[in-house]
Protein backbone atom coordinates (compact mmCIF):
# COMPACT_ATOMS: atom_id res chain seq x y z
CA UNK A 1 0.00 0.00 0.00
CA UNK A 2 3.15 2.05 -0.28
CA UNK A 3 2.19 5.79 -1.97
CA UNK A 4 -1.58 5.22 -0.31
CA UNK A 5 -3.01 9.05 0.87
CA UNK A 6 -6.30 9.62 3.35
CA UNK A 7 -7.45 12.67 3.71
CA UNK A 8 -4.62 14.05 2.20
CA UNK A 9 -2.54 12.61 4.66
CA UNK A 10 0.21 9.85 3.54
CA UNK A 11 -0.38 6.66 5.42
CA UNK A 12 2.07 3.70 5.67
CA UNK A 13 0.57 -0.06 4.59
CA UNK A 14 0.15 -0.69 8.81
CA UNK A 15 -1.93 2.16 8.84
CA UNK A 16 -3.67 1.84 6.33
CA UNK A 17 -4.60 -1.73 7.13
CA UNK A 18 -5.51 -0.40 10.49
CA UNK A 19 -7.70 2.34 9.27
CA UNK A 20 -9.70 -0.42 7.24
CA UNK A 21 -10.01 -2.86 9.86
CA UNK A 22 -11.74 0.01 12.01
CA UNK A 23 -14.32 0.57 8.68
CA UNK A 24 -15.00 -3.09 8.81
CA UNK A 25 -15.59 -3.35 12.59
CA UNK A 26 -17.91 -0.28 12.46
CA UNK A 27 -19.83 -2.33 9.43
CA UNK A 28 -18.73 -0.94 6.49
CA UNK A 29 -18.87 -3.81 3.46
CA UNK A 30 -19.15 -1.92 0.35
CA UNK A 31 -16.13 0.61 -0.94
CA UNK A 32 -18.71 3.82 -2.11
CA UNK A 33 -16.78 7.10 -2.88
CA UNK A 34 -18.54 10.73 -0.43
CA UNK A 35 -19.67 11.91 -4.15
CA UNK A 36 -21.50 10.15 -6.53
CA UNK A 37 -19.65 9.83 -9.96
CA UNK A 38 -22.06 9.80 -13.32
CA UNK A 39 -20.48 7.20 -15.35
CA UNK A 40 -22.53 8.08 -18.16
CA UNK A 41 -20.56 11.72 -18.42
CA UNK A 42 -17.20 10.08 -18.17
CA UNK A 43 -14.67 10.78 -21.29
CA UNK A 44 -13.84 7.54 -23.04
CA UNK A 45 -11.01 5.90 -22.12
CA UNK A 46 -8.12 6.61 -24.49
CA UNK A 47 -7.31 3.52 -26.43
CA UNK A 48 -4.22 2.10 -25.10
CA UNK A 49 -1.17 2.29 -27.69
CA UNK A 50 0.08 -1.28 -29.59
CA UNK A 51 2.57 -2.18 -27.72
CA UNK A 52 4.40 -5.24 -28.53
CA UNK A 53 3.08 -8.50 -25.82
CA UNK A 54 5.22 -8.33 -23.04
CA UNK A 55 6.10 -12.29 -22.02
CA UNK A 56 4.64 -13.29 -18.62
CA UNK A 57 6.48 -15.86 -16.69
CA UNK A 58 3.99 -17.86 -14.86
CA UNK A 59 4.31 -17.46 -10.59
CA UNK A 60 5.90 -20.13 -8.88
CA UNK A 61 4.15 -22.06 -6.74
CA UNK A 62 3.48 -20.84 -3.37
CA UNK A 63 5.53 -22.87 -0.59
CA UNK A 64 3.60 -24.99 1.61
CA UNK A 65 3.03 -23.80 4.92
CA UNK A 66 4.05 -26.92 7.13
CA UNK A 67 0.98 -28.41 8.66
CA UNK A 68 -1.52 -26.32 7.97
CA UNK A 69 -2.12 -26.63 3.71
CA UNK A 70 -4.10 -30.12 3.21
CA UNK A 71 -4.27 -32.04 6.68
CA UNK A 72 -7.26 -29.56 7.28
CA UNK A 73 -10.00 -32.01 6.58
CA UNK A 74 -8.28 -34.22 8.56
CA UNK A 75 -8.15 -32.14 11.64
CA UNK A 76 -11.77 -31.06 11.46
CA UNK A 77 -13.21 -34.73 11.20
CA UNK A 78 -10.97 -35.74 14.04
CA UNK A 79 -12.34 -32.26 16.40
CA UNK A 80 -15.98 -34.44 15.22
CA UNK A 81 -15.33 -37.28 16.23
CA UNK A 82 -13.43 -36.53 19.22
CA UNK A 83 -16.47 -33.46 20.45
CA UNK A 84 -19.07 -36.05 19.58
CA UNK A 85 -17.34 -38.43 22.11
CA UNK A 86 -17.45 -36.19 25.01
CA UNK A 87 -20.64 -37.16 27.57
CA UNK A 88 -19.99 -34.09 29.96
CA UNK A 89 -18.12 -30.85 30.23
CA UNK A 90 -15.89 -32.37 32.59
CA UNK A 91 -14.76 -34.95 29.51
CA UNK A 92 -15.46 -32.32 26.89
CA UNK A 93 -13.08 -30.38 28.51
CA UNK A 94 -10.47 -32.74 29.14
CA UNK A 95 -10.96 -33.72 25.19
CA UNK A 96 -10.51 -30.39 23.92
CA UNK A 97 -7.83 -29.72 25.86
CA UNK A 98 -5.75 -32.85 24.23
CA UNK A 99 -6.36 -31.81 21.06
CA UNK A 100 -3.46 -30.97 19.09
CA UNK A 101 -5.54 -29.66 15.39
CA UNK A 102 -5.12 -26.57 16.75
CA UNK A 103 -1.57 -24.68 16.23
CA UNK A 104 -1.84 -21.81 18.72
CA UNK A 105 -1.92 -24.68 21.55
CA UNK A 106 1.35 -24.57 20.95
CA UNK A 107 2.13 -21.12 22.01
CA UNK A 108 -0.56 -20.96 24.66
CA UNK A 109 0.25 -20.99 28.71
CA UNK A 110 -3.40 -22.24 29.60
CA UNK A 111 -6.38 -24.16 28.20
CA UNK A 112 -9.13 -21.93 28.62
CA UNK A 113 -12.59 -24.16 28.99
CA UNK A 114 -15.37 -21.75 30.47
CA UNK A 115 -16.81 -20.40 33.64
CA UNK A 116 -19.99 -19.55 35.09
CA UNK A 117 -22.70 -21.88 35.94
CA UNK A 118 -23.48 -24.22 33.49
CA UNK A 119 -27.28 -24.47 35.12
CA UNK A 120 -27.50 -20.53 34.09
CA UNK A 121 -30.13 -20.00 31.17
CA UNK A 122 -27.78 -17.78 29.37
CA UNK A 123 -24.71 -19.10 27.43
CA UNK A 124 -22.25 -15.83 26.32
CA UNK A 125 -20.02 -16.90 23.77
CA UNK A 126 -16.56 -14.74 23.20
CA UNK A 127 -13.92 -14.68 20.95
CA UNK A 128 -10.05 -15.96 22.18
CA UNK A 129 -8.57 -15.50 25.58
CA UNK A 130 -6.78 -12.72 25.81
CA UNK A 131 -3.40 -12.11 27.95
CA UNK A 132 -4.46 -12.29 30.98
CA UNK A 133 -7.02 -15.13 30.68
CA UNK A 134 -4.44 -17.40 29.10
CA UNK A 135 -2.30 -16.63 32.59
CA UNK A 136 -5.23 -17.33 34.52
CA UNK A 137 -6.82 -20.10 32.32
CA UNK A 138 -10.57 -18.84 32.73
CA UNK A 139 -12.08 -16.47 30.11
CA UNK A 140 -13.10 -13.04 30.96
CA UNK A 141 -10.91 -12.47 33.54
CA UNK A 142 -9.50 -9.19 32.05
CA UNK A 143 -10.38 -5.69 31.86
CA UNK A 144 -13.01 -6.74 29.20
CA UNK A 145 -14.37 -9.21 31.28
CA UNK A 146 -14.69 -7.04 34.27
CA UNK A 147 -17.14 -4.58 32.22
CA UNK A 148 -18.99 -7.87 30.73
CA UNK A 149 -19.43 -9.18 34.78
CA UNK A 150 -20.89 -4.98 34.87
CA UNK A 151 -23.28 -5.19 32.37
CA UNK A 152 -24.99 -8.08 33.38
CA UNK A 153 -24.68 -7.65 36.47
CA UNK A 154 -26.65 -4.47 35.51
CA UNK A 155 -30.07 -7.07 34.81
CA UNK A 156 -29.45 -8.87 38.07
CA UNK A 157 -27.29 -11.44 36.36
CA UNK A 158 -23.88 -13.25 37.50
CA UNK A 159 -21.61 -15.88 36.79
CA UNK A 160 -20.73 -17.26 40.08
CA UNK A 161 -24.86 -17.10 40.39
CA UNK A 162 -25.94 -20.12 42.03
CA UNK A 163 -29.63 -19.90 40.96
CA UNK A 164 -30.42 -21.12 37.74
CA UNK A 165 -32.29 -18.04 36.78
CA UNK A 166 -29.82 -15.63 37.36
CA UNK A 167 -26.80 -17.41 36.58
CA UNK A 168 -24.69 -17.09 32.89
CA UNK A 169 -22.06 -19.33 31.35
CA UNK A 170 -19.43 -17.91 29.81
CA UNK A 171 -17.21 -19.68 26.56
CA UNK A 172 -15.10 -18.48 23.83
CA UNK A 173 -14.85 -19.52 20.12
CA UNK A 174 -10.83 -20.94 20.97
CA UNK A 175 -10.16 -22.06 23.94
CA UNK A 176 -6.16 -21.45 23.49
CA UNK A 177 -5.29 -17.41 23.13
CA UNK A 178 -3.40 -16.14 20.25
CA UNK A 179 -0.16 -14.29 20.01
CA UNK A 180 -0.40 -10.93 20.17
CA UNK A 181 -4.28 -10.85 20.27
CA UNK A 182 -4.49 -10.82 16.81
CA UNK A 183 -7.69 -12.00 15.49
CA UNK A 184 -8.49 -16.21 15.04
CA UNK A 185 -7.94 -17.10 11.56
CA UNK A 186 -10.51 -18.95 9.20
CA UNK A 187 -8.88 -22.68 10.17
CA UNK A 188 -8.79 -21.96 13.83
CA UNK A 189 -12.50 -20.79 14.03
CA UNK A 190 -13.12 -24.06 11.58
CA UNK A 191 -11.46 -27.12 14.34
CA UNK A 192 -12.78 -25.29 16.89
CA UNK A 193 -16.19 -25.54 15.86
CA UNK A 194 -17.28 -29.24 16.75
CA UNK A 195 -16.21 -28.44 19.99
CA UNK A 196 -18.31 -25.20 20.66
CA UNK A 197 -21.01 -27.14 19.27
CA UNK A 198 -21.30 -30.09 20.97
CA UNK A 199 -20.30 -27.15 24.52
CA UNK A 200 -23.46 -26.29 23.69
CA UNK A 201 -25.15 -28.88 23.47
CA UNK A 202 -24.00 -30.10 27.05
CA UNK A 203 -24.95 -27.11 28.68
CA UNK A 204 -28.25 -26.65 26.85
CA UNK A 205 -28.72 -22.96 27.17
CA UNK A 206 -31.97 -21.29 26.66
CA UNK A 207 -30.34 -18.03 24.74
CA UNK A 208 -27.10 -17.77 23.44
CA UNK A 209 -25.31 -14.06 23.56
CA UNK A 210 -22.65 -13.79 20.39
CA UNK A 211 -20.42 -11.16 21.43
CA UNK A 212 -18.79 -9.52 18.39
CA UNK A 213 -17.65 -10.43 14.92
CA UNK A 214 -15.84 -13.83 15.79
CA UNK A 215 -18.85 -15.23 17.58
CA UNK A 216 -21.19 -13.76 15.06
CA UNK A 217 -18.41 -15.57 12.42
CA UNK A 218 -18.16 -19.01 13.91
CA UNK A 219 -22.40 -19.19 14.93
CA UNK A 220 -24.00 -17.46 12.02
CA UNK A 221 -21.09 -17.48 9.05
CA UNK A 222 -21.21 -13.20 8.83
CA UNK A 223 -19.59 -10.37 10.48
CA UNK A 224 -20.50 -6.78 10.66
CA UNK A 225 -21.47 -6.74 14.45
CA UNK A 226 -22.31 -3.00 14.42
CA UNK A 227 -25.19 -4.21 11.95
CA UNK A 228 -26.00 -7.76 13.53
CA UNK A 229 -26.10 -6.39 17.19
CA UNK A 230 -29.35 -6.35 18.60
CA UNK A 231 -31.13 -8.54 16.31
CA UNK A 232 -32.50 -11.65 17.45
CA UNK A 233 -31.72 -14.27 15.37
CA UNK A 234 -31.20 -18.35 15.74
CA UNK A 235 -27.49 -20.11 16.50
CA UNK A 236 -26.53 -23.57 16.98
CA UNK A 237 -30.88 -24.32 16.84
CA UNK A 238 -31.61 -21.87 19.83
CA UNK A 239 -32.38 -17.77 20.65
CA UNK A 240 -29.43 -15.81 19.59
CA UNK A 241 -28.49 -12.22 20.57
CA UNK A 242 -25.27 -10.72 18.83
CA UNK A 243 -23.76 -8.15 21.03
CA UNK A 244 -20.92 -5.68 20.76
CA UNK A 245 -17.51 -7.09 22.88
CA UNK A 246 -16.75 -5.48 25.24
CA UNK A 247 -13.24 -4.49 24.69
CA UNK A 248 -15.57 -3.12 21.98
CA UNK A 249 -17.37 -1.03 24.31
CA UNK A 250 -14.05 0.07 26.22
CA UNK A 251 -12.57 1.53 23.13
CA UNK A 252 -16.17 2.96 22.16
CA UNK A 253 -18.17 4.32 25.69
CA UNK A 254 -20.65 6.19 23.35
CA UNK A 255 -21.50 2.14 22.11
CA UNK A 256 -22.85 1.41 25.86
CA UNK A 257 -25.78 2.75 25.34
CA UNK A 258 -27.00 0.44 22.72
CA UNK A 259 -25.46 -2.62 24.51
CA UNK A 260 -27.57 -1.37 27.27
CA UNK A 261 -30.95 -1.17 25.02
CA UNK A 262 -29.34 -4.95 23.99
CA UNK A 263 -29.24 -6.12 27.94
CA UNK A 264 -33.06 -4.79 28.21
CA UNK A 265 -33.98 -7.00 25.11
CA UNK A 266 -32.30 -10.27 26.70
CA UNK A 267 -33.84 -9.71 30.25
CA UNK A 268 -36.91 -9.37 28.25
CA UNK A 269 -36.68 -12.04 26.54
CA UNK A 270 -35.39 -14.20 29.10
CA UNK A 271 -38.87 -13.06 30.90
CA UNK A 272 -41.08 -13.85 27.88
CA UNK A 273 -39.59 -17.34 27.94
CA UNK A 274 -40.61 -18.37 31.72
CA UNK A 275 -43.99 -17.62 31.53
N1 LIG B 1 -12.13 -11.54 24.96
C1 LIG B 1 -12.80 -12.66 24.63
O1 LIG B 1 -13.47 -12.71 23.60
N2 LIG B 1 -12.71 -13.69 25.45
C2 LIG B 1 -12.03 -13.67 26.57
O2 LIG B 1 -12.03 -14.67 27.28
C3 LIG B 1 -11.35 -12.49 26.91
C4 LIG B 1 -11.41 -11.43 26.10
Amino acid sequence: MDGATYQGIALDGDTALALLEWQIEMGADVPVMDEPVDRFELPARVAAPDLPPIAVQAPAAAPALPGLEDDRAERLAQAEALAASATSLVDLARIQEGFDGIELKKGARNFCFADGNPAGRILILGEAPGDEEDRQGRPFVGRAGRLLDQMFGAIGMARDATDAERAIYITNVLPWHPPGNRDPHADEILVSLPFVRRHIQLVDPDIIVLLGNVACQAALEKRGILRLRGQWTQAFGRPALPMTHPAYLLRNPAAKREAWSDLLSLAARLESLSV
